[in-house]
């Protein structure tokens, strides 16, 4: 294509979406035909692919040097988790998050990115013929729980946020936070041309990073379901698991491929789109629960500009004064710890504030959910007075089966008819063309997506499955 057309293509493209939220809703949103989707994630690639510079990307440049840097690195990781146990044998404190409000912060920042989890691998389930895909779509299959709800990972992701009550807050969140998720969605529409990109990026995100092992644990010292994190631990691994397949894929492809330079320079630029976004680790070391606090009130505050009455002032101005502007809501929250309405590093019973939130008595009773008055509680005790354990740990195992019953009723018109044609047809290929729009990022975690996911894996995998239905 012409430079100048392919500009034109670009910014018309471009044109459409602001940001990289409005990406993501458009990859998943269902109205959206493929080829749309496979247009712009043509040009999201291009774009981002542009921007990487192959000198800085740490990937050998042959197969065999590739497998033995990943052996010295998984023995580096495991090696560094240890001593990581030892230090915590000896009585530090958690290196990752501090209290249960730095876990929520955590998991709601990384909730973009989880809630596509596997989606970079979505455009190879149309090659379910050619046997050396095999690997890849059986990671793709194991991502989505091979349609078991309790094992699809966006499910237990899902499940983990309804369970603590954190499903809604992505729009607390700044925009780069879906640039990750933007391109692993783009990936799952991506024509052929992309495939070497798509087996790079899969070969780096399979790893088992360190933060995984550390996350998973301290998690589960704060009585926080680290199930999620734990199955990425158990699954991934470089014996027999995700980033074996990966690594065998990637060679066989290797193999075929009559431009190996050409190859490899596609695979590490893939590999390389790891890296865009926003990293667990860069989260982790900018955890900020005043901040978070800070974006909680300013949501809250444009509904509380107006609800206030005008007879109490605090430095000056009414409540709602302060409220009508959400970037003064620092000054104001500087004003309530003047007035010791806050009283930060204390026992949150000891402010007013605290009080008026949580006590059912209180004067702004149920206007913060559970899970934003434990952020606030945390943020407020400080070192000393945030919550070491999750207030009600105890009662969360007991909710445990909710999950069945939750997708049992989910049965619908189109899952019948689905059923329907995929019975009537003998041939195979038409099945798996019934079968693939269903196993699409957004749909495989839904009860059509689940029974889809079943029965192609009944089809192609036969020893893995019970039968679906
Ligand atoms: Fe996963
Ligand atoms: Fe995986």
């Amino acid at each position: 294509m012409p430079v100048v057309v392919k500009k034109t293509l670009g910014n018309l493209l471009q044109d459409e979406h602001n940001n990289y939220y409005e990406l993501v809703s458009f990859f998943l949103d269902s109205d959206i035909s493929n080829l749309e989707k496979e247009k712009k994630a043509t040009y999201l690639l291009n774009d981002e692919l542009d921007k990487i510079q192959l000198d800085k990307i740490s990937l050998p440049h042959h197969p065999q040097d590739i497998k033995e840097s990943y052996k010295n690195e998984n023995q580096i990781v495991g090696q560094c988790y240890q001593d990581y146990l030892n230090r915590r044998k000896a009585g530090s404190e958690r290196e990752y998050f501090k209290n249960v409000g730095q876990a929520f912060e955590f998991l709601i920042k990384v909730a973009p990115v989880k809630k596509v989890d596997g989606s970079w691998l979505y455009s190879l389930m149309k090659y379910w013929s050619d046997p050396v895909f095999h690997d890849l779509i059986l990671i793709y299959l194991e991502e989505l729980g091979l349609g078991q709800a309790k094992a699809n990972h966006v499910c237990i992701y899902d499940n983990l946020l309804r369970k603590l009550g954190l499903e809604d807050f992505e729009l607390f969140l700044e925009d780069e936070y879906y640039h990750q998720p933007a391109i692993q969605l783009a990936l799952a529409y991506a024509p052929p041309v992309f495939i070497p990109e798509i087996i790079g990026f899969n070969l780096g995100y399979e790893q088992l990073p360190l933060h995984l092992l550390i996350t998973n644990y301290e998690l589960k010292e704060l009585g926080i379901d680290a199930k999620y994190f734990n199955l990425h631990i158990t699954i991934d691994n470089l014996d027999n698991g995700h980033a074996h397949k990966s690594f065998k894929v990637f060679e066989n492809i290797y193999k075929k491929y009559k431009d190996k330079e050409a190859f490899m320079e596609k695979v590490k630029r893939g590999y390389a789109l790891n890296q865009q976004g926003i990293s667990s680790v860069h989260i982790i070391k900018n955890l900020n629960l005043e901040n978070l606090v800070h974006a909680i009130l300013k949501r809250k505050a444009l509904v509380g500009q107006w609800v206030h009455n005008d007879q109490q002032e605090i430095g000056c101005k009414t409540i709602n004064q302060w409220l009508t502007n959400p970037q003064e809501i620092g000054s104001f929250i500087d004003q309530l710890v003047e007035k010791k309405w806050i009283k930060l590093n204390c026992n949150p019973e000891e402010s007013v504030f605290w009080r008026m939130i949580s006590h059912a008595e209180g004067k702004m009773y149920g206007v913060f959910t559970p899970a934003e008055r434990q952020i606030i509680h945390d943020w407020m005790g400080g070192e000393q007075h945030a919550s070491k354990v999750l207030p009600y740990k105890n009662n969360l195992s007991k909710v445990e089966p909710l999950q069945d019953y939750l997708f049992r009723h989910m049965l619908d018109e189109q899952l019948q008819n689905l059923q329907a044609k995929v019975d009537q047809t003998d041939r195979f290929e038409l099945k798996f063309c019934k079968l693939m729009p269903f196993l699409a990022p957004e749909f495989h975690h839904q009860g059509i997506g689940l029974w889809s996911t079943r029965k192609y894996a009944e089809l192609l995998f036969p020893y893995l499955t019970v039968p679906a239905r």
